[in-house]
């Protein structure tokens, strides 16, 4: 596809408006990994499994290829800072963001509208991502504004 078709495919999927999570697990090496995700969508409720597509180009792809375990957090209005932050390239960094390691190993972030604790079910290829299809272990959920993301940004309303 050349860039001006890419372009033009990348607007035309701009237009759908969907919330904004980061995805969370832990390396091989231990190393906790965060990447902002809008490919997150529920799948099934019995079993219940949701999934979510990671760039193959993404630093942090064999993390979660390899990993057993992954968090999703649906992030609210707030915490535009956050998506932010793991939107960068260094998904290991997490100083300056409170989290703390589950049982399973997995980085677990506060404050966010839902979580869902995955166990990695399904790995598909999908072109240029792979689809990552988790079965929900546990998952939170509390009231609040969701952070959106439409038209290329992040908005409120
Ligand atoms: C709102 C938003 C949604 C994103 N959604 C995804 C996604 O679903 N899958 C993905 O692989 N990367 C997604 N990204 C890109 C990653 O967050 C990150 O910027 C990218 O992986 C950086 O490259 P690296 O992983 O090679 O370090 C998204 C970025 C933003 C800002």
């Amino acid at each position: 596809m050349d860039i001006e078709s890419e372009l033009e495919l990348r607007r035309s999927l701009g237009r759908f408006a969907t919330g904004v999570t980061v995805v969370t697990c832990c390396a091989a090496d231990g190393r906790p990994c965060g990447i902002t995700a809008n490919s997150f969508s529920s799948v099934s409720l019995d079993p219940p499994l949701v999934l979510w597509n990671i760039a193959k180009v993404s630093n942090s792809l064999q993390a979660y290829l390899d990993a057993e375990y992954f968090a999703i957090h649906v992030l609210t209005a707030g915490q535009q800072y956050m998506a932010e932050h793991f939107a960068r390239t260094d998904h290991t960094r997490f100083n300056g963001i409170e989290h703390r390691i589950s049982e399973q190993g997995v980085p677990i972030l506060p404050g966010v509208l839902a979580r869902f604790d995955c166990r990695t079910r399904e790995i598909h290829e999908g072109g240029d991502h792979h689809i990552i299809v988790g079965e929900v272990e546990a998952h939170t959920a509390k009231d609040g504004a969701p952070l959106l993301f439409f038209g290329g940004e992040y908005r409120t309303s």
